[in-house]
């Protein structure tokens, strides 16, 4: 059962700090921290049990970097997608033919491989000590520092979920077709608010995405030169020569100026109209977004939100104590 990991408060921080530091008393605590909005997780949860899990994921992820750079914005991606439908509790990474996976969504989801190569040096290490949803934040940590961001603490102590359900996606993941007033929402009923959904959508700064995605701003829009209006048409037009015509997979960058650099180009590009999504362009057109748009164009601010958006998220609805499991293989239950 998911822990609700959002405050209600009434609960004394005492309370949480005294079951933070006694780990045998965690089944004792886990009502108390569902009610508190104490998650369970720790920094350096690992750090008896399996003192080199970090090393060992960084440096899986590094040779799965080195072979394929794409898995950066793969697996990064896999945490949106993981976070927001049933929790962090690597339910994304559960294969099947009624999967979250399986889901149209997330047809484009990739960077498996590189999570399950980095579970499996884990295991080889310590076996049935670090659960899957562990394994991918911080192989999602890593794939930024890999792209030149900055690193950040990933606390830990995540179960794996034994349920995926394609059903499920549509509700939580949005589309990018989506403006602000729709995206706030679906961030909120998280638990993120507008500052940290800039932030985390600043992931955009690396990665690719097909032309359909762009098809609405492209070849539909509902004027009479189909063309979305706030496009510079110099944009526009080499848009268009990528993607010449509606409903291709060819895949395009994402920020098209530096696509593999973990940089503040993608609220640069925001902030002049080249933004390649709607989600992305409208964080521009909202007063609640905009002004952190202009915040995040400063690498300082953007590194220091980012990571504290990161950890925002990874701590949405997770498994702790003894509820779940610790997977062995990240795409089957135990
Ligand atoms: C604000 C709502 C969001 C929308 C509407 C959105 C939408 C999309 C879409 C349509 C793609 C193209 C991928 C495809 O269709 O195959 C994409 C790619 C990507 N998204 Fe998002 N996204 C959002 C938020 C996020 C967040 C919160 C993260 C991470 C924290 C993220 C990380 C990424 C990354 C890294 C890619 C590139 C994936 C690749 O190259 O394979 N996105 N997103």
């Amino acid at each position: 059962m998911a822990m609700n990991s959002r405050p209600l408060g009434g609960i004394s921080s005492l309370t949480a700090l005294f079951c933070a530091t006694a780990t045998i008393l965690s089944l004792i605590c886990a009502p108390v921290a569902a009610r508190s909005g104490y998650t369970g997780l720790q920094n350096g949860f690992y750090s008896r049990s399996c003192p080199d899990v970090e090393k060992i994921i960084y440096e899986s992820m590094y040779e799965s970097f080195k072979k394929d750079n794409s898995v950066a914005p793969g697996v990064l991606r896999l945490a949106y997608h993981d976070c927001f439908v049933r929790g962090c509790d690597a339910s994304v990474l559960l294969a099947g033919s009624n999967t979250e996976r399986a889901n149209l969504i997330n047809t484009g989801l990739h960077g498996f491989p590189a999570v399950e190569a980095a579970k499996a040096a884990v295991e080889k290490a310590c076996p049935g000590v670090v659960s899957c949803a562990d394994v991918l934040q911080y192989a999602v940590r890593d794939t930024v520092i890999l792209t030149g961001g900055q690193s950040w603490t990933v606390p830990a102590g995540r179960r794996d979920g034994r349920v995926s359900l394609s059903s499920e996606v549509p509700e939580n993941l949005m589309t990018p077709d989506k403006k602000v007033p729709v995206l706030l929402q679906a961030f909120q009923k998280k638990g993120l608010n507008a500052a940290q959904m800039v932030a985390l959508a600043g992931s955009h700064t690396i990665g690719k995405a097909p032309c359909l995605t762009i098809d609405n701003r492209l070849w539909t829009y509902d004027s009479p030169s189909k063309v979305d209006p706030t496009l510079p048409a110099s944009f526009a037009k080499t848009l268009k020569k990528k993607c010449p015509a509606a409903g291709l997979t060819t895949p395009i960058d994402l920020e098209v100026v530096t696509p593999t650099k973990f940089d503040t180009q993608y609220y640069k590009n925001i902030k002049n109209s080249l933004g390649l999504l709607t989600s992305d362009q409208s964080m521009w057109e909202d007063s609640r977004t905009k002004g952190e748009v202009v915040s995040n164009i400063n690498s300082h601010t953007f590194s220091s939100n980012f990571a504290k958006a990161m950890i925002a998220m990874s701590k949405i609805d997770v498994l702790t104590g003894n509820s779940g499991e610790i997977r062995r293989v990240c795409s089957v239950v135990n």
